[in-house]
């Protein structure tokens, strides 16, 4: 059944049993002169096929890119402009972005400079697309080694979720999504944390009404600051470490960790931090260590290294010597533009090592 979880200009729409309420939302919209589906090489075979049988996507153009984050790239964003081209679209087509976060980011940012701006739905397929990725118009692409570099800020017409994707989506990825919903269940309010401490194979039944809480949540921050001034700020909590951790991850070969996974790390640093410099009490540090654990029992950090202060110092949201933070001073509250030194992020990860011991023996 088709429910609007989130109303306004920019509506998403949830259809916990397929994707036949998609018919519903393109009837909603004004007349679009031609219908375009992005997909990648992945979501080409496990989710086009869904769309299909719908018959929602009569006359459609699809346009397949090579899965993977190396496709969020000027140079696809020109195929794809080459592509739209050839096949008619114009000011007035519409443009469905169907999968994951590498996806929606690619095709929103297409859309973004298309003719100067066509409107576009996003089709998440993926958890962090769902919950994060797809909600709140930021697009871009990655260029000269740089993720993001080149990007708009392009709201979608809708969003269209259904939670069917998730069944064809790996372990790794959705686990990797799993991070986002954690954060936004400690930044505010978010689905509940303890609704989040059960194994993730467990969680699926209510992947509904997880995703929804999510989106409820991340839109209402989107929606008070829609150009990241401010208060949008608070979707950063873990990210600074984690951007560090995911550009080493990147740079030293081997399988990288992914985006989710190195914000989990991050979280974990930045909950030290919290507590050691912005209120947050033991326990809830405890708590949130155990939870972040339970989850990702694998991960490592990796070395400190003069790698992370170079990284750290190009992150923009640092300045001379300090580097700015967002820190819980409890869970639900976090707090942007919080100062932190090199000593103190040092402190914090050497730290995060016996904790980890006492967190293993917590309850
Ligand atoms: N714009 C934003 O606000 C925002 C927020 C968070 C992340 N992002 C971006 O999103 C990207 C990460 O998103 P992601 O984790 O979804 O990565 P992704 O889009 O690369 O998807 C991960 C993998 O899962 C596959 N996949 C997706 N849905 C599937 C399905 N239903 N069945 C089978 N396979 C499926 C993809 O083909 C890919 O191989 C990054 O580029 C990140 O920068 C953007």
């Amino acid at each position: 059944m088709l429910s609007r979880i989130v109303s306004g200009d920019n509506p998403v729409y949830s259809d916990s049993e397929g994707v036949v309420g998609l018919f519903e939302v393109l009837k909603v919209l004004p007349t679009y002169s031609s219908l375009h589906v992005l997909v990648d090489s992945n979501t080409a075979a496990n989710c086009l096929p869904v769309l299909e049988r719908s018959g929602v996507l009569k006359n459609a153009s699809i346009h397949v890119v090579e899965a993977g984050e190396g496709s969020k790239s000027l140079a696809s964003s020109a195929h794809l402009i080459d592509r739209l081209s050839q096949s008619g679209a114009d000011r007035s087509a519409l443009l469905l972005n169907l999968g994951g976060g590498m996806v929606c980011d690619l095709g929103g940012f297409v859309a973004s400079i298309f003719m100067r701006g066509i409107r576009h739905i996003n089709i998440p397929t993926s958890l962090m697309a769902m919950v994060d990725a797809a909600i709140g118009g930021k697009t871009a692409v990655n260029h000269s080694g740089i993720k993001n570099l080149v990007g708009a800020f392009h709201m979608p017409e809708a969003v269209f979720i259904s939670s069917v994707f998730l069944k064809t989506l790996a372990y790794r990825e959705l686990r990797s999504g799993f991070a986002e919903v954690i954060k936004h269940a400690l930044i505010g309010a978010g689905p509940q944390l303890s609704e989040l401490g059960h194994p993730i194979e467990a969680v699926s039944s209510s992947w509904d009404e997880i995703i929804a809480a999510s989106v409820r949540f991340k839109s209402s921050v989107v929606a008070s600051d829609p150009t990241d001034r401010s208060f949008r700020r608070i979707l950063n909590f873990g990210h600074t470490i984690g951007h560090v951790v995911e550009s080493i991850s990147l740079e030293n070969g081997g399988l990288p960790l992914s985006h989710g996974e190195s914000v989990a790390l991050g979280m974990m640093v930045e909950t030290v931090l919290s507590h050691r410099l912005n209120g947050l009490d033991e326990e809830s540090m405890l708590n949130i260590l155990g939870l972040l654990r339970r989850h990702y029992p694998d991960l490592a950090l990796p070395p400190m290294s003069e790698e992370w202060i170079r990284l750290l110092q190009g992150d923009k949201k640092s300045d001379s010597g300090t580097f700015r933070f967002v820190l819980l001073s409890e869970i639900g509250r976090p707090e942007i533009e919080q100062k932190v030194d090199i000593r103190q992020i040092m402190g914090a990860v050497e730290a995060l090592s016996v904790l980890e011991r006492r967190v293993s023996s917590h309850p």
